[in-house]
């Protein structure tokens, strides 16, 4: 049996991509192996939307290229956003390059490495398919096991939408992943009930603009407000959750244009949709805004928060809904006053979450007009202040947790020990806050939803063990057996 390795660099469409190579792969019987030297396919999944992320591939080629000599028929295959934006350049740089294969051509992969066996020559296959979009499901490959022979994951993703239709001018999205296109709520509502029934317990909805989603069946009820901004999207994650009412409920990423009231009145309503929105605001100058094409201002991003927040106030006094964002820092012509807009904006809202980035140059995109005249050094300096204050926000969010009671999704083993604290599992609660369980249940407690109380906060996750109440109920339960739930679940709404 052949074997494959696949390498996966970038976000979380990238991480779901690759999942759908595995069963794309496996059901056409190949074989997957952890270390390199013994794959006889290497697949780089990669990421162009900064260019750290594209130089880390060429390095990882030239090793690759290098390694190639001792494996005669090995097999180079570049997917992905690099593969989309480069194409055939890739086949020509003598990289060692086999395969150059795009986003929407994953199920073609199989054919392709079968021709390339056959004596074919190196090809590329990057075409968008515009006219019959495919959302492949988590169990959608043709030949790929059948849902009940693989075990079921504690999260999962979704895809709800590919593609892109905004202009923002420094990204390279709509470029390497089209133009936006949605999938059918049928195929959406039946992946989440298929998944719901082989124990999965969290869904996140994946799109690059979430939610901006239309059902192309034309299922999903329009909001008859009159925000020029709203779209189907409250109506799907509604329909989601009354699909499988037990999962807990995610989405990634949204446009803070479309944070409507129709989905603020859906976060409200809906129990188990979680309480924290991931919402890339970009920059807190209306100056820096406008010259990214974001399409909103800042105060336009303040009332839409304001409004998320006061719709979800919770009764013990902690956050009813946390906030993370993403930060481009050293935008062109963005000045010091602009950042410390910047500074102020994330203060205002008080991310929890920060994910900062130094503005870089992407092929084709709008921005490369304007002058790149942040220096690197000033980017740097922006970006540790920036951190820093990011870094106190955060610890001070979890700080304030401490004495509190969460609900958690336990995801599984905790991969490192906190300073001074063995903890044994990990798990999120509804709000996000990555939470550290000391407990010795063992593996029974994995992909449950359980009722803690936080002890102590570190620098990013809080450390906690379970209520007596929890203590009680897992003393009361039946051993679990594969499928079956040994704590009695909490219902969303508890
Ligand atoms: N330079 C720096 N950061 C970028 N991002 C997207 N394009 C660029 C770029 N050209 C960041 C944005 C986006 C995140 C996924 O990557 O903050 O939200």
């Amino acid at each position: 049996m052949k074997s494959y390795r696949i390498a996966t660099f970038g976000c979380q469409m990238n991480v779901h991509d690759s999942d759908r190579m595995h069963e794309v792969m496996q059901g056409a019987g190949f074989s997957e192996v952890e270390a390199e030297e013994g794959a006889d396919v290497i697949i780089l999944n990669t990421c162009s939307v900064r260019e750290k992320a594209e130089q880390k591939l060429r390095s990882e080629l030239g090793k690759l290229r290098q390694g190639k000599a001792g494996h005669p028929g090995r097999v180079l295959v570049v997917a992905g956003c690099v593969a989309q934006q480069e194409g055939e350049k890739l086949l020509s740089r003598g990289l060692g390059v086999d395969l150059v294969i795009g986003p929407d051509n994953i199920r073609e992969l199989p054919l392709l490495l079968h021709d390339l066996a056959s004596g074919g020559l190196p090809t590329v296959r990057t075409v968008f398919d515009l006219d019959a979009p495919q959302f492949l499901t988590s169990y959608g490959a043709p030949s790929a096991p059948s849902p009940s022979e693989r075990p079921s994951a504690v999260s999962t993703f979704v895809t709800t939408m590919k593609g892109c239709n905004e202009r923002c001018t420094f990204c390279i999205v709509p470029t390497t992943r089209g133009p936006e296109r949605y999938r059918p709520s049928d195929e959406i509502l039946a992946e989440v009930r298929g998944l719901a029934e082989r124990g999965t317990r969290e869904v996140t909805l994946l799109g690059q603009t979430v939610n901006s989603y239309t059902d192309p069946l034309g299922c999903m009820e329009k909001p008859s407000g009159a925000d020029p901004d709203e779209s189907e999207f409250a109506a799907l994650l509604r329909a989601v959750s009354k699909e499988a009412p037990s999962l807990r409920l995610r989405y990634t990423s949204p446009h803070p244009r479309h944070l409507t009231p129709s989905l603020i009145a859906a976060h409200a309503e809906l129990p188990g949709l979680c309480r924290h929105v991931h919402l890339p605001v970009q920059s807190g100058s209306d100056r820096v805004l406008k010259r990214m094409l974001r399409r909103y201002t800042r105060a336009e991003f303040e009332a839409r928060v304001a409004a998320l927040k006061a719709a979800m106030k919770s009764q013990d006094g902690t956050p009813g809904v946390t906030l993370s964002t993403d930060i481009i820092v050293g935008f062109p012509g963005e000045t010091d006053e602009d950042f410390e807009q910047t500074l102020s904006l994330i203060e205002a809202v008080g991310f929890v979450g920060v994910f900062a980035f130094k503005y870089s140059e992407r092929p084709f995109t709008p921005a490369l007009k304007l002058k790149n005249d942040v220096s690197e050094e000033e980017k740097s300096r922006r970006l540790a202040r920036l951190f820093a204050l990011s870094e106190g926000l955060t610890a001070k969010h979890l700080s304030t947790l401490v004495g509190s009671e969460l609900e958690v999704l336990i995801e599984g083993r905790a991969k490192k020990p906190q300073a001074g604290a063995e903890a044994t599992f990990s798990g999120r609660s509804f709000r996000n806050e990555i939470v550290h369980l000391q407990d010795d249940r063992g593996e029974q407690l994995v992909g449950e939803v359980v009722r803690v109380r936080v002890e102590r906060s570190f620098k990013h996750s809080v450390l906690a063990s379970l209520t007596p109440e929890a203590v009680a109920q897992a003393g009361r339960s039946a051993p679990k057996e594969r499928g079956a739930r040994r704590l009695p679940m909490l219902s969303a709404a508890d």
